[in-house]
């Protein structure tokens, strides 16, 4: 299937990031969320990257209104009904995403995939919420979306071939390279990923470095682009909480419990850059 029309489901960092990239690649965009204010906050963010793109030199202000133009906000999730494919980046929350599977399933053309930007939860799961599980599929992007050139594909148990195909020549579309993995939790970007991240937490709650020197070491040493606790802030640390516990849940491994520093600062309300402060103060 040649997806022409896409709908995503989620207006925040990764829904507007993924909007983006497929805007950008020619492909008409439905931008959904719920909350018509952080609809308009995505669009927002946007217009913002993409006329840092004109200023860059890399865009023209043509292709930038082009692109904008391809991309569209509903509040209404019925609007999905006409699309080839819709991506759900809604909150990393099993509840949330089943529910929204569910009502996907009721308002999509029989044929419409249902692909989820889930980093960890099972593709097998949100699939089994639906009558249509060869037509769910995991499309994991990276964050900042436009940016980085991963994405991973995951197939549930049921997972078609050609659904995959078709998944894959979207990505590729999008200029992304697509690696197939297996359906376990965390996949491979953020079972790697994540341990490091909630190991740099252990270092900081044992006092044996503070953020701003484990950050160094990883930054320095290790050529990492970002710290791991930079890079934490810079995902979300209710996010990076949320795929600990999956892995803890799934893998019943104690070496997957996440650090009781990183769910003290999720409940005090310290998410990272999105609520101003994590592990570091963002003005
Ligand atoms: N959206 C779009 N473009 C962005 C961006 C954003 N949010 N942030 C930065 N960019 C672009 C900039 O415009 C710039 O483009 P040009 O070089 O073409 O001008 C480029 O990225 C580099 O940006 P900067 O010069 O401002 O900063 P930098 O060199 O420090 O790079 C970074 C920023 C790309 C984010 C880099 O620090 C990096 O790669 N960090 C690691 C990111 C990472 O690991 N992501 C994966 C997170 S895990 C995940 O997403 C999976 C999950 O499930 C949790």
């Amino acid at each position: 299937m040649n997806i022409r029309a896409l709908t995503i489901v989620g207006a925040g960092q990764m829904g507007s990031g993924i909007a983006q990239t497929a805007a950008q690649s020619g492909i008409s965009v439905m931008l959904y969320d719920s909350d018509p204010e952080a609809g308009k906050r995505g669009l927002a963010s946007i217009g913002h990257q993409l006329s840092r793109s004109v200023d860059k030199g890399r865009m023209t202000k043509d292709e930038m209104e082009r692109t904008l133009a391809l991309v569209r906000l509903s509040a209404k999730l019925e609007d999905a009904r006409p699309s080839d494919m819709v991506i759900e980046a809604a909150p990393e929350d099993r509840a949330i995403k089943r529910s929204i599977f569910r009502e996907l399933d009721r308002i999509c053309l029989p044929q419409t995939i249902l692909a989820t930007n889930t980093s960890s939860l099972p593709i097998t799961d949100l699939a089994a919420a639906t009558h249509r599980p060869e037509r769910v599929i995991g499309m994991h992007f990276m964050n900042p979306v436009p940016v980085m050139p991963l994405v991973e594909i995951i197939r549930g148990l049921a997972t078609s071939s050609d659904v995959l195909a078709s998944v894959r020549a979207l990505a590729q579309a999008m200029g992304k390279t697509a690696v197939e993995v297996r359906d376990f939790p965390g996949f491979v970007s953020n079972r790697i990923l994540m341990p490091m991240i909630n190991e740099a937490v252990y270092t900081v709650y044992e006092g044996v470095a503070s953020p701003e020197a484990v950050d160094q070491v990883m930054r320095l040493g290790m050529n990492h682009p970002m710290g791991p606790l930079a890079l934490a802030d810079f995902i979300g640390l209710d996010t990076c909480l949320a795929i600990m516990e999956t892995l803890h849940e799934g893998f019943g491994d104690s070496k997957y419990r996440p650090c009781p520093l990183l769910r003290q600062y999720v409940r005090g309300g310290w998410l990272g850059r999105k609520t101003g402060r994590g592990f570091y103060v963002y003005e």
